[in-house]
């Protein structure tokens, strides 16, 4: 084991490789506050990548309910649990206990669990299912704590920086790619050893018993390299994500023209999920304003309660409110955005415009007759 640097936990850590960082890191942003859960995104993954044999019940992209769905089945139940007791110093921003390989025995490169065939089998286990019920002829006050919740969590793989799918391969059959940090399983050097399905702590790694090989979410990499961002993204009907490149957070690196470093870094309203397990994981969420508090420290950290009130700052932040319409505004990878005139502009790699979109969608009123067509509009 070497010592890496993991700006997440803000503090180094031990993991099997030299710290190698890519040129540029794929990432995605989800608003979790808009996810509806249709499963579009989930649907957009599984025709592109995942309907041939052996993959019946592969989602590289899935979307579970919170608390109570997972796939596969209690998946974050068991890595919390094998990982034991995990704290934050008391200012939160460094963490005190153990990652998966920190904590992993002798013989293991992270801490491992299997799941068994089963547990891929029912992906919407517990969708919508809530944490209390609502009396008949009541209603949630949403401006109080209250015990009723529940959350769409949308899923790809990380292409994390620091993968423990590529940690624990001992065929080397998986690589990180220099030119945008996507994690690829090299399919003609993979033997099917299952090592990176029992290492993945977020199970993204997933076994083929036709191939006999494992899979994994490409990152959509031919979308990638040609400026567009992935199927799940781009399809995605809540136009809850975006796709761009984040930076560490060393000086001179962070760009606040950049929409993932200014979501992540710059505005402080996403975070990674689980980034005690020591990954740093490339999928940020803004966190959902509505759930437990406790439940959500665990996921996303100390910071939680910070991120959430930047969130609900938001009405007075039209830079802030113009990025976030420009989430699923266009096919294309944003590499800089601006807001000037009430209008949120987006850039390519090589500053060109890309889409423009009014921060406030304009209210028109029209009269119910139209002199100049001669007909009438009813508007109920
Ligand atoms: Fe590997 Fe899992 Fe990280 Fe994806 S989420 S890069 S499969 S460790
Ligand atoms: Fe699937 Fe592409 Fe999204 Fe990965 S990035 S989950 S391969 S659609
Ligand atoms: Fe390696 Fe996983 Fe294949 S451990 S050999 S990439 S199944």
């Amino acid at each position: 084991m070497v010592e890496v640097k993991n700006w997440q936990l803000g503090r180094n850590m031990e993991y099997p490789y030299d710290e190698n960082r890519p040129k540029k890191q794929w990432a995605i942003v989800f608003d979790l506050n808009k996810c509806i859960a249709c499963q579009t995104c989930s649907l957009a993954c599984k025709t592109t990548w995942t309907s041939g044999k052996g993959q019946e019940y592969m989602f590289w992209n899935n979307v579970e309910t919170k608390p109570y769905g997972s796939y596969p089945l209690a998946w974050d139940v068991n890595v919390l649990e094998k990982l034991g007791h995990q704290h934050w110093d008391e200012k939160g921003k460094k963490y005190l206990g153990k990652t998966i390989f920190e904590g992993a025995e002798p013989t293991e490169r992270a801490v491992h669990f299997a799941p068994q065939d089963e547990d891929w089998m029912y992906p919407n286990v517990g969708e919508d299912d809530c944490t209390g019920n609502v009396k008949y002829g009541t209603h949630i006050d949403i401006n109080k704590q209250h015990d009723e919740w529940m959350f769409y969590l949308p899923r790809t793989c990380a292409h994390c920086t620091y993968p423990a799918c590529l940690a624990s391969c001992p065929r080397k059959a998986i690589y990180k790619r220099p030119e945008d940090g996507i994690v690829l399983i090299d399919q003609s050097r993979c033997k099917g050893y299952g090592e990176c399905v029992k290492a993945c702590p977020y199970k993204k790694s997933m076994y083929n018993s036709h191939t006999r090989v494992s899979e994994k979410c490409v990152g959509c990499y031919p979308a990638v390299e040609e400026g567009k961002q992935p199927m799940c993204v781009q399809n995605c009907i809540g136009k809850i994500r975006i796709m761009g490149f984040i930076n560490p957070p060393w000086p001179g690196k962070v760009r606040k023209d950049n929409p993932v470093d200014y979501l992540v870094h710059e505005k402080k309203l996403a975070l990674p999920y689980y980034p005690q397990l020591g990954l740093e994981p490339n999928i940020y969420y803004i966190p959902p304003i509505h759930a437990s508090i406790d439940y959500l420290v665990q996921m996303f950290g100390p910071r939680v309660e910070e991120t959430i009130e930047n969130y609900k700052k938001l009405s007075k932040d039209p830079v802030a409110q113009g990025l976030l319409v420009l989430m699923g505004a266009t096919d294309r990878i944003i590499h800089k955005f601006d807001v000037r005139g009430g209008i949120a502009y987006a850039y390519d790699e090589k500053g060109n415009e890309i889409v423009n979109v009014p921060v406030t969608e304009p209210v028109i009123e029209r009269d119910s007759y139209d002199s100049k067509l001669g007909s009438i509009r009813v508007n109920n």
